[in-house]
């Protein structure tokens, strides 16, 4: 199939999602993913590749049914939340419909939108970083599928859930409501999961690259009702997870590797509270925002040339743009790791 010149031209205009190389530097520090900063031994088992994997692996749904509080036929298992983002814009959206999103939030729904050529409305968040409800909902009314990410990236406060019941409970049926919630182990809220009885269209992204700790593996979750699944089904390639993948995925969800994810989730947190701590007393830090991620958002005197210097220090974070151009999206790393971050912006001037 040739692309058309529509097709090209949203290719061509597309700025891509930008990430840190990794693996260049040796004395690297990477804040710029929210990674988790310890990682955990893993065992690969199978020698022999020659057959195709299962599409839709059963003892790892079950595993993470399981874990989630749902059943296999609400779960869709893709090559990270990435790729779910990605099939969910593929199944509902076309060039005559439209996504709507509530920046500052995560980049890859505008880019995924784009590609498909679905136009993007934007509602923006409030000036404590929650939903607009009456304007999101004022905007959806021409949008097929909406986004809220809770903890939101880059901002990592939590949104009411008042607003997101607000939400699921005024936009038509026929508008899937997309939940993010990448970052909600870090949180103490209990996933929407445990509501999909009430929510037809709602659909929730989760991921084994953050607290789970396997960012490597690019394995994520959509939960949904069944329908919605099969929907996502009919656009997921045949074969779509690696026998790799699924066979660390598994080891993940076992009583060990949900242990490691919370004494891990228990550590960065920790890390966290003493970051925030050191942090406020510097005079280069303006505000630091209220995170319930694994990454704080730091409003600095100079961000951009802050963060040309923590790079030459090589300490990678991630820096904003638009009303956000003066802040800096830190990740939690180790204690060490912060505890550098901290020595090289204290000796800044
Ligand atoms: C809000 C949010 N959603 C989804 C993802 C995708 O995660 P992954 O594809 O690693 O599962 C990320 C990654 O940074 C994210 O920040």
């Amino acid at each position: 199939m040739s692309m058309t010149d529509k097709e090209k031209r949203s290719i061509q205009n597309l700025v891509p999602y930008t990430v840190a190389p990794r693996d260049q530097d040796q004395q690297a520090i990477y804040l710029d993913a929210n990674e988790n900063p310890y990682p955990r031994e893993y065992r690969l088992s199978n020698k022999y590749f020659n057959r195709y994997p299962e599409p839709q692996p059963k003892v790892l749904l079950e595993s993470y049914a399981q874990y989630a509080g749902v059943q296999p036929k609400n779960l869709l298992v893709s090559l990270g939340g990435d790729e779910a983002i990605k099939l969910i814009i593929e199944a509902f959206c076309n060039d005559e419909n439209a996504i709507l999103f509530s920046p500052p939030t995560f980049g890859m729904y505008a880019i995924d939108s784009y590609v498909v050529g679905s136009k993007v409305l934007e509602a923006p968040l409030t000036a404590d970083f929650q939903v607009d409800v009456p304007a999101f909902l004022s905007a959806a009314q021409n949008a097929k599928v909406v986004f809220i990410c809770s903890p939101n990236n880059p901002t990592g406060n939590l949104m009411n859930i008042s607003d997101i019941e607000a939400v699921l409970n005024g936009v038509s049926e026929q508008t899937i409501v997309v939940l993010d919630e990448a970052y909600i182990e870090f949180s103490d809220r209990e996933s929407f999961a445990t509501r999909l009885a009430e929510f037809p269209n709602l659909a929730i992204i989760r991921t084994l690259s953050k607290a789970f700790g396997v960012a490597g593996i690019r394995c994520g979750f959509t939960i949904a009702n069944a329908d919605l699944i099969q929907s996502l089904q009919k656009v997921i390639a045949p074969y779509p997870m690696p026998m790799p993948v699924v066979e660390i995925a598994e080891q993940t969800l076992s009583q060990e590797g949900i242990e490691y994810m919370r004494t891990a989730v228990k550590q960065i947190n920790q890390n966290k509270a003493a970051f925030i701590a050191a942090l406020s007393s510097l005079s280069l830090v303006k505000k630091i925002y209220p995170s319930d991620a694994n990454f704080i958002l730091v409003e600095m005197i100079d961000a951009e040339k802050i963060y040309e210097h923590l790079k030459s220090e090589h300490i990678y974070v991630k820096k904003q743009s638009g009303q956000l151009s003066n802040c800096l999206r830190i990740s939690i790393g180790t204690e060490q790791e912060m505890r550098r971050v901290i020595q090289v912006l204290s000796q800044y001037n």
